[in-house]
């Protein structure tokens, strides 16, 4: 449930759709860890299929946005790693459905919703089902797509013109089952061009990708859509570990609560959410036995942990119009004696919104459980802070205000 939006008519933010959707799909590619394009190839190569099949440019952009988002419903590494690693994977329909639900609670990814829902369903099956036939080849050209990458992954770069027609050989025999005879027509033609394997190739993913986002003609997203995007990717992120459950949210709630505190701007208020919301984004990349180990990190294993604010960095700087949101959310684990990371800003630049989100951060991980250790008590997480305001990492003004309302900032860290 999302409280007290800001209303847009309050101040100007006006974002392009698909700066949005293409910046925050890296994190949900991140989940490859070392294999982070899957999504925007399965984008294209779905594309390049609904083209084939004769499908028109908005149908095929739609098919390529499906593309980009239809893994959300997997933020653990584990689960990725089976759905890389096994053609057909007994349990992959469960991140169909949670990739269902996430996209179906937010209007505008409503109509992605349904062809995720389906993208591992064998055609045998999904023909027979009783719903709209655009849904069905949207769901089965990703299933497709999907299923190429899979065989595809290990050559990209390397050897794929010499992998290619094995690919299309294994993927044909799936035609019927699987796939629909049509959609794997659609592949067969448009994959026997080697631009279209080439294509798929890192550094030619990232040319496809600035170009698409130079295209200014897309339609914008009002500061309420925005704040639903952010609320489903937190989503995504909270996930991911059992042990992070409403982490995103309670840090947005526990800024906000404290900008409000501090007399901050109505629009500070909205952003320092946003910010809050989508702080860990670049957390999708560590692996999951990193983040939930029981024992003593390793320096590396810390170096690994340390990566995701420089990443939230690089996914949210991505996008215009954002530029004091991505500052604030990624400058968390920054410290006002400039010994934090990953920016090591010094306390003149350290804006007062990090200092919040750094602060909230801190005290909802405390009170919240973690591999490590039990959740904490109030006075126990307040003495901690307290420490940290002693050695430099935390405000020493901010953490007055959370000790001196630490029950409502409690409630706020666990409100969903
Ligand atoms: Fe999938
Ligand atoms: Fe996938
Ligand atoms: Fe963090």
């Amino acid at each position: 449930m999302i409280t007290n939006i800001t209303k847009s008519n309050e101040f100007n933010l006006q974002l392009d759709f698909k700066q949005v959707i293409y910046a925050l799909s890296d994190s949900l590619d991140f989940v490859g860890v070392d294999e982070i394009h899957h999504g925007k190839r399965v984008g294209i190569m779905a594309q390049e299929c609904a083209k084939t099949m004769g499908m028109s440019e908005a149908q095929s952009k739609h098919v390529f946005e499906i593309g980009l988002l239809h893994d959300c419903g997997v933020s653990s590494t584990r689960v990725h790693q089976h759905l890389v690693s096994e053609f057909d994977w007994s349990s992959s329909q469960i991140h169909c459905d949670t990739g269902f639900e996430l996209l179906n609670s937010v209007e505008f990814f409503r109509p992605m919703a349904m062809p995720i829902k389906y993208h591992h369903t064998h055609w045998q099956l999904l023909q027979d089902l009783d719903i709209d036939e655009k849904i069905k080849e949207y769901a089965n050209i990703i299933y497709l797509a999907d299923r190429v990458d899979v065989l595809g992954a290990a050559h990209y770069g390397k050897d794929i013109l010499a992998a290619k027609e094995e690919i299309r050989r294994i993927v044909s025999e799936k035609s019927g089952e699987y796939f629909a005879p049509h959609i794997n027509e659609a592949f067969w033609e448009a994959s026997q061009k080697q631009a279209f394997w080439l294509s798929l190739t890192p550094e030619h993913i990232m040319h496809f990708m600035q170009n698409l986002s130079n295209e200014r003609n897309s339609k914008l997203i009002s500061p309420e859509e925005l704040m639903e995007i952010a609320l489903l990717f937190s989503k995504i992120v909270d996930t991911k570990s059992p042990f992070t459950m409403e982490h995103s949210f309670g840090v947005a709630k526990i800024s906000r609560y404290l900008a409000e505190k501090l007399n901050l701007s109505k629009e500070v208020l909205y952003k320092i959410e946003i910010a809050g919301l989508l702080h860990d984004l670049g957390k999708l990349k560590i692996p999951d036995e990193i983040l939930e180990k029981t024992d003593k990190l390793t320096e590396n294993e810390r170096g690994i942990i340390q990566i995701h604010s420089f990443e939230t960095y690089e996914i949210l700087s991505n996008i215009t119009g954002l530029e004091d949101i991505a500052r604030w959310a990624a400058y968390h684990h920054e410290r006002a004696d400039g010994k934090g990371y990953p920016f090591q800003i010094n306390k003149d630049n350290l804006e007062i919104e990090s200092k919040i989100i750094a602060a909230s951060d801190v005290f909802q991980a405390l009170v919240q459980n973690r591999p490590y250790r039990p959740a904490l008590s109030i006075p126990e997480a307040l003495v901690i802070l307290n420490e940290m305001v002693i050695d430099g990492s935390l405000d020493s003004e901010i953490v007055k205000i959370i000790s001196e309302n630490s029950i409502e900032c409690h409630e706020l860290a666990f409100q969903r």
